[in-house]
């Protein structure tokens, strides 16, 4: 008898991501922790464990200070409760530029400690080899062009991508590269709306737009913007939310009912059973 588990929901694989090139678009948000994953997973095709998570929990300046074992442990709390969605996990900025083997040892522990069926690396210049390396290996593989946000400190800022034909070449080259190595998608994040047009109709994979106009396969936000809990909102997201002002309205009035003595009520306390007379 098969030791296999039959889940009752069936999870989204790579390869039916990789089939909806042209078709359906893409449903894509980020999750960092296993209640919000729960949440998010009945309604997305793929949820990526972004190393955005360093800004948007941890409270770090830019994506550079992520570690493997950030990683690994948000992984292994979206695993524990999305059950449908594709669960990708980035790799975070030094655990894969050193070279191809270096790349497969981190990308493999990713793998296997979180139980997640993809990783995603930013696609430079120099990439294509180690995609190629990795998917050859096992390790499917979703890639990242355009604005790179762990090439901050090289670029200065965060910046958009594709203003300049030599940017715009760039960018289509990183692509098309990243594709022909075997990625089974790839994030294009913050270029204008042409050359996310371009990117599409070059790659046989789809495109996941993120700031790149509606002319990708698909569409990816960090969820956490998408839901107001910053007061800055980027061009590119559409808030769907104010988490941020319910979450202050909601706590401020609990504030003043802990102060005015109003919580805990009778319906909120705990009374120790009235004795039995016997
Ligand atoms: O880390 C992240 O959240 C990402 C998305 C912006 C695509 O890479």
């Amino acid at each position: 008898m098969s030791a296999q588990r039959q889940d009752a929901v069936r999870r989204v694989t790579v390869p039916e991501v990789a089939a909806r090139k042209g078709g359906e678009p893409l449903v894509c948000l980020t999750a960092y922790t296993a209640p919000m994953a729960e949440i998010l997973d009945p309604h997305c095709d793929v949820l990526l464990v972004g190393d955005s998570v360093g800004m948007v929990v941890h409270g770090l300046p830019n994506t550079v200070g992520v570690t493997l074992e950030m990683m690994i442990l948000h992984g292994q709390a979206v695993m524990r409760t999305a059950k449908r969605a594709l669960v990708v996990i980035d790799m975070p900025f030094g655990s894969y530029e050193a070279g191809p083997q270096a790349a497969f040892e981190n990308a493999a522990r990713v793998l296997k400690e979180t139980g997640a069926q993809a990783i995603k690396v930013e696609s430079g210049p120099t990439i294509a080899e180690t995609i190629r390396y990795l998917v050859e290996r096992g390790v499917p593989v979703m890639g990242h062009v355009g604005l790179r946000p762990q090439a901050v400190n090289v670029d200065g800022a965060f910046k958009a991508k594709g203003r300049t034909e030599d940017e715009r070449t760039r960018v289509l080259a990183e692509a098309e590269a990243a594709a022909d190595a075997g990625a089974f998608s790839i994030v294009v994040e913050g270029v204008a709306e042409s050359l996310a047009r371009e990117v599409t109709a070059a790659v046989d994979i789809p495109t996941i737009g993120i700031g790149a106009s509606a002319g990708c396969d698909g569409q990816i936000l960090v969820t956490d913007d998408m839901l107001g809990m910053f007061d800055w909102t980027p061009k590119f997201v559409r808030r769907y939310a104010d988490l941020r002002g319910d979450i202050g309205q909601a706590v401020g009035r609990w504030a003043a009912d802990v102060r005015a003595r109003r919580f805990p009520a009778e319906a909120e306390t705990y009374f120790a059973r009235k004795a039995v007379e016997g």
